[in-house]
């Protein structure tokens, strides 16, 4: 159980880049990265694209105002200059941004935690990649709710066998906040997802599927896509060529199949992500509207309910519990866990221990690379005419 009792050495010097005053994403950052007061400190940042809107924010949440920066070149430059400067920056900047200044960051010598999906090309993550193995450094990538412990007790009992053999996975990450465009028009966070200069080749494939894609990964890490077929639509044609709905079915290798649905046009739905995993004995099925719950169902036998925080679970999922199973858990504590887990990489990181590393399982940078792989997949078969094209 995680109590906030310290996990490294020292809380890590910690910037953010973007995640300001009028950001969607920034406070989950925040809220997920300062919940331990043990593992983070936030002592620096350029907040924001308009320099006087970010340091006024700054200096409102408690940064020092002469380390609120206008941007983030002018924030690598001084805080090198300092003894306590910081060692980990976050982006949380639209997607076109990316790349840019994950280069810049590792080439100041700074641990980098990205917003998905993490670049536009598959050839820019393995060149970053590179990059980051030659300085030493740790790439991390929010996907939000793969922190939450109940995947971990999903990784488990799919290992252990409970569900028998693994046959298919059934994905959906949907909302019906774009089912009209009035938001294309007025809402900054919008305009730039259906423009493909600054969200690259996707918008929903990107925005929303990497999540579950990721999450799939996370509960069958055995599993290896080898082909897919992706038809996508812009319903709202102002958004062609970047889609606001898709289907992609795929095949594993090893026989199991797939089937995901992402769309940001499910007319009233507030939020709907899940995944169920099939197997030959039973299934398993995760949601974020119920993170705290995992439906473990057993042909022929009365369904079963898994809750947070019980005794019955498995160990990686107690040691990942925060309140307790008599309280709710969710997107927050997630978060939280995903930051403790940077931490900790980068401190094993800063200490040499490969070891301790090679264990982790966190979100990092070969994550951030399979998520621009799929959408470029997607794309690549959607665009193709829906076809199927083989993957790996
Ligand atoms: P947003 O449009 O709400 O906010 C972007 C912020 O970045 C703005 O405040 C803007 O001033 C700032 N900004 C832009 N360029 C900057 C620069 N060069 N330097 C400093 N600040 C800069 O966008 P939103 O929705 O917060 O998305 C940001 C990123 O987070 C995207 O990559 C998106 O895909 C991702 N995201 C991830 C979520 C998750 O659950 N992991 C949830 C929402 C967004």
């Amino acid at each position: 159980m995680l109590n906030g009792e310290k996990k490294i050495a020292r809380p890590l010097r910690w910037a953010m880049i973007g995640g300001g005053r009028l950001s969607q994403v920034g406070y989950k950052h925040r809220s997920g990265a300062l919940r331990d007061n043990t593992a983070f400190q936030l002592v620096a940042g350029a907040f924001d694209i308009d320099a006087q809107r970010g340091r006024d924010f700054g200096v409102n949440i408690g940064v020092a105002a002469s380390r609120c920066y206008d941007n983030y070149s002018q924030m690598f430059t001084t805080e090198a200059t300092r003894p306590d400067g910081i060692e980990v920056v976050t982006i949380a900047t639209p997607n076109g941004t990316h790349y840019e200044i994950t280069r810049a960051a590792l080439n100041a010598g700074l641990h980098v935690i990205c917003e998905k999906p993490l670049f536009f090309t598959s050839a820019e993550v393995i060149e970053v990649k590179q990059l980051a193995a030659e300085k030493g450094l740790i790439v991390g990538v929010t996907y939000g709710y793969s922190g939450h412990q109940m995947l971990l007790q999903m990784r488990k009992m799919i290992a252990n066998g409970d569900i028998g053999d693994v046959r298919m996975v059934e994905m959906q990450y949907t909302h019906g906040f774009s089912a009209n465009d009035s938001a294309d028009k007025f809402s900054d966070a919008q305009k730039w997802r259906v423009d493909p200069k600054i969200a690259g080749p996707s918008f929903v494939l990107g925005d929303l599927s990497t999540h579950t894609v990721y999450l799939s990964q996370l509960v069958l890490p055995e599993l290896k896509l080898q082909s897919l077929l992706c038809d996508r639509q812009s319903f709202i044609p102002s958004r062609a060529p970047l889609e606001d709905n898709a289907m992609v079915l795929m095949h594993y290798h090893g026989g199991a199949v797939g089937r995901l649905w992402t769309s940001a046009i499910n007319a009233g739905s507030m939020n709907s992500q899940k995944i169920r995993v099939i197997g030959s004995k039973a299934s398993l099925q995760w949601s974020d509207y119920q993170p705290n719950e995992l439906v473990y169902e057993v042909q022929g036998q009365p369904n079963q309910v898994m809750h947070h925080g019980m005794p019955y679970l498995d160990e990686s999922a107690l040691a990942d519990d925060r309140l307790g199973a008599l309280h709710t858990e969710g997107l927050t504590e997630s978060w939280s866990n995903i930051y403790l887990k940077f931490a900790q990489a980068i401190d094993a990181k800063q200490r040499g221990d490969e070891a301790a590393l090679s264990q982790m399982v966190y979100p990092d940078i070969d994550a951030g690379l399979e998520g621009v792989r799929w959408i470029e997949n997607c794309v690549r078969s959607a665009d193709g005419g829906s076809v199927w094209v083989n993957v790996g």
